[in-house]
C-alpha cells in the first residue's frame, strides 16, 4: 500500500489534545494543504483565524457572551465541558466560508470546498504526527458567533472549530464501516442503449 493511502486510512479524529501543537513550519504545511481543496470557479471561499495558547480557552468566554446576548445561554454542563476541552488545546483554527460574491457558484459548493479544506488539514496534521477534531459545538450556530470572532457578519459564515495537537490519551483505532454497505453499481438502462 502506498504510504499516502496508509496515512489516509489510519487518520482518526481526537478531541482531547494538548501541546505540542504544530510547529510554525508544520502549521504552514497544514494551511498550504487547505489551499489544495477543490474549489469550483476558484472562489477561494476559505477563511481561517488562528487561536493559539492562552487565546484558546478564551473562545469559551466569547461563546458564553454571545449566547447570553442572544437569549440562548449555553447549558452549564456544555460550558464546563468546553472549558475542560479547550484548557489544553494548543491550536484552534476558526473556520469560515465566504461564498462567491457574484453568486455564480452556489453557496453550498463553497461550504463543501471549506469542508474539503478542513479534510486536507486533518490529513496533513495526521501525516505530521498530530491529531485534530472538527467541532460545530460551542455556539457555532449562534447568529453573532462569527462576527464575535472577527468574521464579516455579511459575507462570512462561521463553520466551527478545528482543534489540533497531540492526543492526551493514546487513541484507540475506531471501527470503520465496510464501504460495500454504502456503494452500489450503476448500469445504463438497456432500454436507453
Ligand atoms: C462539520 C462537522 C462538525 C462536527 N461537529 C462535532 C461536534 O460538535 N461534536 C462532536 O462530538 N463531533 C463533531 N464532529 C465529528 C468529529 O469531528 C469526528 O469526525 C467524529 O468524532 C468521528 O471521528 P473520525 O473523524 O475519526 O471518524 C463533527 C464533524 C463534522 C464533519
Amino acid at each position: 500500500m502506498s504510504a499516502m493511502v496508509e496515512t489516509l486510512l489510519s487518520r482518526q479524529s481526537v478531541k482531547f489534545v494538548q501541546s505540542p501543537g504544530p510547529t510554525g513550519a508544520q502549521l504552514d504545511l497544514i494551511l498550504q494543504a487547505a489551499m489544495r481543496a477543490p474549489d469550483h470557479g476558484a472562489v477561494r471561499p476559505w477563511r481561517f483565524a488562528l487561536a493559539q495558547g492562552a487565546d484558546v480557552p478564551a473562545l469559551v468566554d466569547v461563546a458564553v457572551r454571545v449566547g447570553l446576548a442572544e437569549g440562548k445561554p449555553l447549558p452549564e454542563h456544555k460550558v464546563a465541558n468546553a472549558r475542560m476541552w479547550l484548557s489544553k488545546v494548543p491550536l484552534v483554527i476558526l473556520l469560515a466560508c465566504r461564498p462567491d460574491p457574484n453568486g455564480r457558484i452556489r453557496p453550498e459548493e463553497s461550504r463543501l470546498s471549506v469542508a474539503t479544506a478542513v479534510m486536507n488539514m486533518l490529513n496533513a496534521a495526521h501525516a505530521l504526527g498530530l491529531h485534530g477534531f472538527w467541532s460545530t459545538g460551542l455556539g457555532t450556530y449562534l447568529d453573532g458567533m462569527g462576527e464575535a470572532l472577527g468574521f464579516d457578519p455579511l459575507d462570512e459564515q462561521f463553520m466551527g472549530y478545528l482543534a489540533i495537537g497531540t492526543p492526551i490519551d493514546a487513541p484507540r483505532a475506531p471501527q470503520r464501516p465496510d464501504y460495500r454497505d454504502f456503494v452500489r453499481e450503476w448500469h445504463r438502462d438497456p432500454a436507453e442503449a
